[in-house]
């Protein structure tokens, strides 16, 4: 079917595991692979919206007809979806953004040394946390990917950032989360809605999340 619920529109979306630098050429990252925002970018433009998609860099082909925003830690994450927050109407959050960055990333490539190296993290900024305590009217989508305590955490993350919907994923479930085509996700929404989808590939995750955000 072709729905053009989403004309008028602008989404942002934001996509991929962030990079925290070690030196010049190390980094921290995670197993994000990016299918899912990018699934959700291309139903956004299929359904009319204006799309803007902040992606940290993945293996996937940029999606047509979205203005791309590429960066790489999660600070230039959060400048780049800051700096457009105003003018969107709907942000779904499905990058993994690092909650830890190299307090001081080393300015030339760091060399052998001891055995041992501690490396100093400090915590990035919570973008989406940070979303929800400015928003003035825009729809706010998280994501939760969780190993334990699914419901509990998505809840909790839900109030905590002031979201009106929230994905859930255990991603330890065969066929959900990182790297694959397909997911299994439950949808919480503010006024206190459940709804689990069985398996289904991400574009039909995407499909799903879109219904649930015109409504
Ligand atoms: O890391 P956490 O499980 O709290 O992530 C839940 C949601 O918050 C995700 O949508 C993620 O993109 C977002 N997030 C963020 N900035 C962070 C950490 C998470 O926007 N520093």
């Amino acid at each position: 079917v072709s729905r053009r619920d989403l004309a008028g529109r602008r989404v942002l979306i934001t996509a991929g595991g962030t990079r925290e630098a070690i030196d010049p050429v190390r980094y921290i990252s995670n197993r994000s692979s990016g299918k899912m925002g990018y699934a959700l970018a291309r139903e956004a433009i299929r359904r009319g919206a204006e799309v803007t998609l902040v992606t940290t860099p993945t293996r996937l082909p940029l999606p047509e007809g979205a203005e791309v925003v590429p960066v790489e830690s999660a600070e230039e994450m959060h400048k780049a979806v800051i700096e457009r927050f105003d003018a969107v109407h709907v942000v779904v959050k499905a990058a993994a953004v690092a909650d830890y960055r190299p307090a001081a990333p080393a300015e030339q490539k760091m060399k052998k040394q001891a055995d041992r190296l501690f490396l100093e993290l400090v915590r990035t900024p919570d973008i989406l946390a940070e979303l929800g305590r400015r928003k003035r009217g825009q729809v706010l989508v998280g994501f939760a990917a969780e190993t334990n305590d699914l419901e509990a955490h998505a809840l909790d993350k839900l109030r905590r950032k002031n979201l009106d919907l929230m994905v859930a994923n255990d991603v330890t479930t065969p066929g959900a989360g990182f790297s694959v085509d397909t997911n299994i996700v439950t949808l919480f929404d503010r006024q206190g809605g459940k709804e689990t989808l069985g398996l289904m590939t991400k574009d039909e995750v995407a499909c799903r999340i879109f219904d649930r955000v015109i409504q």
